[in-house]
C-alpha cells in the first residue's frame, strides 16, 4: 500500500478520502500496490465519520512518518498550507493540491522545493475542478507553442449567469443555490468578483509560458457590476455574457496578455454554450489549432478526482520530479492597454450622437423596457483608445468586451 495523507478534510478534502474508497479497482490498474489514507489533518474531529480514527491535529505527526508518501493538501488559503507543504516535500514526500490561491502565489517556489528534494508538486486540481488541463498541457502539447487559452474558469459565476438568463432569477438567489450546491468558494467575493477565475489563468498563463504571472498583475473584473439588461442586451446582438480568463502569448515577442472579465460571446465562439457550473477551456496551439476542454469545474467529487488523479501521477513516479514546466522567471507581460479589441457600451440616449462622432457609424440597440438608455458596439479599439474615448460619453453606462 501506498499511505497518503489528506490535510482538510473539508468539501474536497472528504471527496479525495472518497474517490479513493469507491474507486478502489480502478485506482489498482495503475498503482497495484493500492493507495490507502493513512491519516486526516484537521483542526476537528469526526467521530461520525469512517475516518474518524485517522485524524490528527498535528502536522508533524504526519512529516515524521517515513510511510507517508504523498500528501494531499485541500486546506485551501496560503497559511499554514504553504508552511505545511513546504515540510512535506522538504521531508521527501509528494504534494498535490486543489490550492489555487497558494499555487498562484507560491506554487514556483513550492516546485522548486519538489525538484530540490526529488519529489513531485502537482495541481491538476487547481484550475478547471474535473477538467484535465494542467497533464495535457505539459504532456500532449510539448511540442506545440500555445497561442491563446480563453476559459470559462468559474463555475459559481457561470452558474449563476446561467440562471439568472434562464431562470429569470436574481442574483443572490442565484448564489444562494451555487453556494448550497457546494460551488462556491467560502467567501463568494472570490468567485463574484473574479479573483478565483483570475489566479486560474495567471497558473495557466504561467504553465504556458514557463515565467511566473501573479494574480496581482492580472487585469481582474467579475459579474458583480453586471445586471439583467446586460444579458438582454447580448441576447439581442446574438451573444452570450461570460466571465472569462484570457490569455495570449505572442510568438514574436514572447510576452504575454492575461486578463479576466466578462465578455459578451458570439454564439459561433465555443464557449457559448457553456453553460451552468461547467467550465469550458479553449486551447490554441500553433500546430495543433484550437481544442476545447469541457467539464465540471467545481463541485466536490469532479475536484477530488483531479486530486487522485496526481495523487496516482506521483505513486507511479516515486523518487523523481515530475516536470511541469514552472520557474522562478517572471514571465515577460504585455502591456494591457494596447490590446485591441470590440467594446459593447451602454449609455444613456442623449449620448447617441455624440457616439457617433467618436466611434463613427454605429447601430444603436435599444430594449423594449430600457427607453431612458441606448447601447453600441465600437469597432477594434486599443483599451487605452476606447478609455480616452468612453471618457467624453455623456451618460456613459458600462462596457462589456467581446470575443469571438
Ligand atoms: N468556486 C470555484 C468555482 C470552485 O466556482 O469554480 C472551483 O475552483
Amino acid at each position: 500500500m501506498i499511505e497518503i495523507a489528506i490535510l482538510g478534510f473539508g468539501t474536497v478534502g472528504s471527496g479525495v478520502a472518497e474517490v479513493i474508497d469507491k474507486n478502489q479497482k480502478q485506482i489498482l490498474r495503475d498503482v497495484p500496490e493500492g493507495i490507502h489514507v493513512k491519516y486526516i489533518l484537521d483542526l476537528r474531529d469526526f467521530p461520525d465519520s469512517p475516518y474518524g480514527d485517522r485524524v490528527v491535529h498535528d502536522i508533524s505527526v504526519i512529516v515524521n512518518d517515513p510511510e507517508v508518501k504523498i500528501v494531499c493538501e485541500t486546506m485551501g488559503g496560503k497559511n499554514p498550507a504553504f508552511a505545511f507543504s513546504k515540510s512535506c516535500l522538504e521531508a521527501g514526500k509528494s504534494v498535490v493540491t486543489s490550492n489555487k490561491e497558494l499555487v498562484d502565489a507560491l506554487g514556483g517556489e513550492l516546485f522548486m522545493t519538489a525538484k530540490e528534494h526529488s519529489t513531485s508538486y502537482l495541481f491538476e486540481a487547481s484550475v478547471g475542478g474535473g477538467i484535465p488541463i494542467l497533464r495535457p498541457l505539459r504532456t500532449s502539447f510539448s511540442q506545440e507553442f500555445i497561442t491563446d487559452i480563453q476559459g470559462i474558469l468559474n463555475g459559481t459565476t457561470n452558474y449563476i449567469l446561467t440562471k439568472m438568463e434562464r431562470e429569470n432569477l436574481d442574483f443572490d438567489t442565484a448564489l444562494k443555490q451555487a453556494q448550497d450546491n457546494g460551488f462556491a468558494e467560502r467567501n463568494p467575493e472570490a468567485d463574484i468578483e473574479g479573483f478565483d477565475p483570475c489566479r486560474k489563468i495567471a497558473i495557466l498563463a504561467s504553465l504556458v509560458t514557463g515565467g511566473n504571472v501573479k494574480y496581482g498583475q492580472v487585469p481582474c473584473e467579475g459579474i458583480s457590476k453586471l445586471d439583467r439588461r446586460d444579458l438582454s442586451y447580448a441576447r439581442a446582438i446574438g451573444r452570450a455574457v461570460k466571465l472569462l480568463g484570457v490569455c495570449e502569448h505572442s510568438m514574436e515577442t514572447d510576452e504575454v496578455y492575461v486578463r479576466t472579465a466578462p465578455y459578451m460571446v458570439a454564439k459561433d465562439h465555443p464557449l457559448y454554450a457553456v453553460n451552468d457550473v461547467f467550465n469550458g477551456i479553449l486551447v490554441r496551439g500553433n500546430m495543433v489549432g484550437d481544442l476545447m476542454f469541457y467539464g465540471s469545474g467545481a463541485g466536490k467529487l469532479p475536484t477530488a478526482s483531479a486530486v487522485v488523479s496526481d495523487v496516482v501521477e506521483c505513486a507511479q513516479n516515486p523518487g523523481k520530479t515530475i516536470n511541469i514546466g514552472l520557474t522562478n522567471q517572471d514571465a515577460k507581460l504585455s502591456d494591457p492597454g494596447l490590446k485591441k479589441e470590440q467594446f459593447f457600451v451602454r449609455a444613456d440616449r442623449e449620448a447617441k450622437e455624440k457616439a457617433g462622432m467618436l466611434f463613427g457609424a454605429v447601430t444603436p440597440v435599444f430594449l423594449a423596457d430600457a427607453p431612458e438608455e441606448f447601447a453600441f458596439v465600437t469597432p477594434v479599439l486599443s483599451d487605452a483608445e476606447f478609455d480616452e474615448k468612453k471618457a467624453q460619453i455623456p451618460g456613459f453606462q458600462k462596457a462589456i468586451r467581446l470575443i469571438g
